[in-house]
């Protein structure tokens, strides 16, 4: 479990966090299957929101490959949303697209010149901590093929992510 204080302005890792708190206990008490990916649901639409933000307000900044690079993330993380609420559909849920209480809404990521570093150290931080849930996720759902396969097919993209933004992170960022 993430230290609290390692959060410290990050709102996108803080979501994502409490997301994984949220799933790590209702592993633990049984909770339903459907309410358990709702979890990993929601942590997709606050990362396609974040990615989102910082693509439009990146547009146009000198490092214009970092705005591409947010926008193909957002088209990935909306894709992962999808998947998560067609299998929560399945499983007889409900998917939950409002996400109400993510901080992430009401945070703006935009990035300006000089903070893109920190908007993607904070992205790879929360990215880290997306991939520990979906790893969680897939122990627990060790005994449901279907769902195993998606969540670890998920978490694979995810892992590309945080490699794409480590490699974002050696180049010269303004
Ligand atoms: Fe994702
Ligand atoms: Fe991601």
């Amino acid at each position: 479990m993430f230290e609290q204080g390692a959060v410290g302005d990050n709102h996108f890792l803080g979501d994502v966090q409490r997301l994984r708190v949220t799933a790590q206990t209702m592993m633990a008490c049984g909770g339903e299957p459907a309410d358990l990916l709702q979890t990993a649901m929601s942590a997709e639409i606050a990362c396609v929101l974040r990615y989102s933000m910082i693509a439009v307000s990146a547009d146009g900044l000198e490092n214009e490959w970092v705005a591409t690079e947010c926008a193909a993330q957002a088209a990935d993380e909306r894709g992962h949303m999808a998947k998560l609420a067609e299998r929560i559909t399945e499983l007889g849920g409900k998917p939950d697209y409002f996400a109400a209480n993510l901080a992430t809404r009401h945070m703006a990521a935009e990035a300006s010149k000089g903070c893109l570093p920190r908007l993607l150290q904070e992205n790879l931080a929360a990215e880290q901590c997306v991939i520990e849930l979906y790893r969680e996720l897939s122990t627990h759902f060790a005994a449901d093929p279907k769902t195993r396969a998606l969540l670890d097919h998920i978490r694979t993209d995810e892992e590309t992510h945080t490699s794409d933004l480590e490699d974002l992170l050696q180049t010269q960022l303004i």
